[in-house]
């Protein structure tokens, strides 16, 4: 069974990723959806709260090809990742020119550390290339609508989110 994994920080996953998750399932078997946990970084949402995002959005948007998406988190490396849940590739999605240079590196390190994994990339459609988790956290965090951006389910659950979290200072 050819098994891939979409690694990623996914806060919040987007209809971009979605797009990107569809058309990997067009090639492959089965997707491991893998949410990273980074210490480093402090989240909008925390990994419990993105992988549940990620199983609510997968319902809404991909009812047909739920049953072959899992998710989970994880920490470390991504090929680590791999190994443990068996795939051999490693599925990104490229928007924009902008993304190639970090996503080759990506790949290329990759393939040094486990020369039997290979990087597979997806273009995200047209309709999606301006999105990104970062763009919708801060459009959230100012009040403005992701409506259209990520699942509704995510959407409600992210607008929750900001409204819990302290006011940004405004400027009179
Ligand atoms: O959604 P993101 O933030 O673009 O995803 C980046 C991610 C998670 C794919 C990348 O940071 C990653 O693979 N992190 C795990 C650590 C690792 O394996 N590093 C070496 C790969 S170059």
């Amino acid at each position: 069974m050819r098994v891939a994994i979409y690694p990623g920080s996914f806060d919040p996953i987007t209809l971009g990723h979605l797009d990107v998750l569809r058309r990997s399932l067009g090639v492959f078997e089965r997707v491991v959806v893998a949410v990273l946990v980074n210490p480093k970084k402090a989240p909008m949402l925390d990994v419990d709260a993105r992988v549940a995002a990620i199983v609510s959005g997968v319902k809404e948007a991909l009812p047909d090809l739920a049953d072959r998406v899992d998710v989970r988190p994880f920490a470390g490396l991504t090929v680590d990742a791999c190994r443990e849940v068996g795939a051999r590739y490693v599925v990104r999605g490229l928007r924009a020119v902008s993304d190639f240079e970090a996503e080759l590196q990506m790949a290329h390190m990759n393939h040094r550390l486990a020369p039997d994994i290979d990087t597979v990339f997806f273009m995200t459609a047209l309709e999606y290339g301006y999105l990104s988790s970062s763009l919708v956290r801060e459009i959230v965090r100012f009040g403005g609508d992701p409506t259209g951006m990520v699942p509704p389910s995510v959407a409600e659950r992210l607008v929750a989110v900001a409204a819990a979290e302290e006011t940004p200072v405004r400027v009179r």
